[in-house]
């Protein structure tokens, strides 16, 4: 059985279309083995409990500095010894350190089409730089922020009306969509990172989907 360890620090929308996709056997033969967040307050944590997932908090306003957060954090995911850590709205920026040790196991979902708005305020972004196509994307990460190999992305169009939570609803329907599928991929041992680029093996399937918003 492979190990997931996801890292939340707030709603935990994402995990819980993960933890549902494990429920369902749609993660190959992995298991959520533990939910770690940033924030004592995190609503993830009580989801994550309540579906008998064990928790811990790693309080960043504990620690003196980003590397003695990141130390203490890498050695609460190294307890579980997990083949994949998956970033879920984690919302902390990690040192090349951290990263480093977790390279080519660390995923990342961002609510944009990246390269385009890495960073924050993605749906507000693209609503005043006027693109008619948004969505989210699923990356290895790397040190360099929001720049890793991209995995898996989805769009979907914005509309005109839209406001920046239509938007993000829009696009949060289909990060629950792709994740899981990233995730399974990952475990299944299918992805190969060759410089930038992801290769998927055993598919032809392209790496991403269309979704108008009757689709999602
Ligand atoms: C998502 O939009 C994710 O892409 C971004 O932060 C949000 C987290 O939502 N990184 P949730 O905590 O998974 O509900």
């Amino acid at each position: 059985m492979k190990k997931i360890v996801i890292l939340i620090s707030g709603r935990g929308s994402n995990m819980e279309a993960l933890i549902a996709a494990a429920r369902r056997g749609d993660l190959a033969n992995a298991e959520i083995a533990a939910v770690l967040s940033n924030r004592p307050g995190a609503r993830g944590l009580e989801t994550a409990a309540a579906a008998g997932i064990v928790t811990a908090v790693i309080d960043h306003e504990a620690y003196p500095d980003r590397a003695a957060f990141d130390a203490a954090l890498a050695a609460a995911v190294d307890a579980h010894a997990p083949d994949l850590v998956v970033l879920a709205g984690f919302m902390r920026i990690l040192t090349a350190t951290f990263v480093n040790r977790f390279a080519g196991r660390l995923l990342n979902i961002h609510p944009s089409l990246l390269p385009a708005f890495p960073g924050v305020n993605t749906h507000a972004r693209a609503l005043a730089a006027g693109v008619r196509l948004h969505g989210c994307t699923v990356h290895f990460v790397t040190p360099a922020l929001d720049h890793g190999p991209i995995i898996i992305q989805a769009a979907v169009p914005v509309l005109d009306g839209d406001d920046e939570a239509v938007l993000a609803e829009r696009v949060l329907a289909q990060e629950h969509a792709i994740y899981p599928l990233a995730v399974r991929w990952c475990v299944e041992g299918r992805l190969a990172i060759e410089g930038q680029q992801v290769r998927l093996a055993g598919s032809t399937q392209a790496n991403g989907f269309l979704r108008s918003p009757q689709s999602s």
